[in-house]
């Protein structure tokens, strides 16, 4: 095994090096403190990885994804977003058995605890969405008690999991519009089940449009996993300490939900709109981004990780023009994405820090297109990225190395001083 030296002055050591299945390197640290008793810091983990996946390789130089080896150019052709759950969460594509059972056993879980339901009867109308998510997600412990130690909990919680939080969303839509809840119908696909308890009016029944399931269902996959991102990070460290999985997919919910992270497809749209009000001048803002007294960021670009296009905005740019021509959409915020990202793409800060579009830049004109409203885009990406979380849970779960996340600290306070009260005690 290649070995790392390290020569810290009066002591130099040996770390092994730890090569994956695509050469990628890192030297591993877990015997550092005890050898030396050096930490390493890493503001952001930028250099640091936390625990070894199978599940999403990410090459951000060339712009690659791939789901458990599979290009996600072929996963988006090949798939549908039920398959891609499956094969994220456990490991291969599943047969049609496999996949008619999943989808099954899905829908015995549809139907959602009554009592969980009234939770969502609390919320003021203007709440945000997502923070229903976070509430009713972690009601699930109190009315599913499954044992998420035990593989059968494990193995049911998960059902529960991509069962319910399309209800969960689509009942804080109609909660929060003063509609009627739509309850799930087991005989539609995934995608059109959702859009269905979203939009269906019972007065007139209709059709979901193919082309919306399309596009729903395409966007889905691509948010279906992007490895250790934010919120996933926090399901697996939430999950670390043994507690049950619906609080650990909580605390992913609640990370995601930042405009850095999952909030910014709908900052994206919000930004788009700021322009078109403001005359489409796009050279305006993309000065304001660069300007450091500015605390104005272009959302959509820039990534930790891809350094060069984000394959999935790719796939998602050429889907907009699909999916408005066929709903005869002329969206005039699509036509400023465009002006904004080549604008950008010209302009040498964005070029010198390798800032391109990520997956939030174009995906809320497709949301918007089929009807989403804007505060239910994270919601969206939410109920995408669920197997992603899941699988990187259940992975963690069977790790043999599985530990409590416990990270270190350089301590920057006082040093030791002595306590004098400045407080006259009343008791
Ligand atoms: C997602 O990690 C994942 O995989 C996430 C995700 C997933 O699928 O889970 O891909 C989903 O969260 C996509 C990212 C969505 N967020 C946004 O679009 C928000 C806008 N982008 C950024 O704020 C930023 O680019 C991040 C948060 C995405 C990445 O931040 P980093 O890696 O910490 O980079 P940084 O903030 O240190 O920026 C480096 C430089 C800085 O300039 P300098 O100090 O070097 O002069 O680039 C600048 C930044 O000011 N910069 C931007 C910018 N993004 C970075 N300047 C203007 N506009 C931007 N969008």
């Amino acid at each position: 095994m290649e070995q790392a030296q390290l020569n810290l002055g009066r002591q130099t050591i040996s770390l092994p090096v730890i090569e994956g299945s695509e050469n990628e390197k890192a030297i591993d640290i877990s015997k550092l403190r005890a050898q030396t008793g050096y930490i390493t810091l890493d503001n952001g983990y930028v250099n640091t990885g936390s625990c070894e996946s199978a599940i999403t390789f990410i090459n951000g130089e060339e712009g690659i994804l791939r789901y458990r080896g599979y290009a996600i150019e072929d996963v988006c052709q090949h798939t549908d977003f039920l398959e891609t759950a499956y094969l994220v969460i456990y490991g291969e594509l599943p047969t049609q058995e496999q996949y008619d059972r999943f989808r099954a056993e899905i829908a015995d879980h549809y139907l959602l605890d009554e009592g969980a339901a009234e939770i969502l009867r609390g919320f003021p109308r203007g709440t945000h969405p997502m923070a229903m998510l976070i509430s009713c997600v972690s009601s699930l412990s109190a009315y599913y008690a499954d044992n998420t130690k035990t593989e059968t909990g494990r193995r049911t919680a998960i059902m529960r999991l991509m069962a319910k939080l399309p209800v969960i969303a689509a009942w804080a839509y109609r909660r929060l519009n003063g509609l009627p809840i739509i309850y799930p119908d087991a005989s539609l696909g995934y995608a059109e089940n959702f859009l269905n308890m979203m939009f269906q009016n019972p007065a007139r029944p209709h059709k979901v449009d193919p082309d919306v399931i399309k596009a729903l269902d395409l966007l889905l996959i691509l948010h279906a996993d992007h490895e250790q991102n934010c919120s996933t990070a926090t399901v697996r460290m939430v999950g670390s300490s043994g507690v049950n999985l619906y609080a650990a997919i909580a605390g992913g919910i609640c990370s995601l939900w930042g405009p850095l992270h999952g909030g910014a497809n709908q900052a994206v749209i919000e930004m788009l709109g700021r322009i078109h009000q403001d005359g489409g001048d796009v050279q305006k803002y993309i000065e304001l981004a660069k300007d450091k007294n500015s605390d104005f960021r272009l959302m959509g670009f820039g990534h930790r990780v891809y350094k060069n296009f984000d394959p999935r905005a790719r796939i998602i740019k050429k889907y907009c023009d699909i999916v408005l021509a066929k709903m005869g959409i002329d969206d005039p915020l699509l036509a400023i994405a465009r002006k904004l990202e080549e604008a950008a793409l010209a302009d040498e800060y964005f070029a010198a820090r390798k800032l391109y579009p990520n997956v939030d830049f174009y995906s809320g004109i497709i949301y918007k297109a089929i009807g989403i409203p804007v505060d239910f885009f994270t919601p969206m990406f939410a109920i995408g990225r669920l197997p992603g979380w899941i699988g990187q849970w259940y992975e963690l779960m069977h790790d043999a190395k599985l530990r409590i996340g416990r990270p270190r600290q350089i301590y920057q306070g006082p040093n030791l001083r002595s306590l004098v009260s400045k407080v006259s005690r009343r008791d």
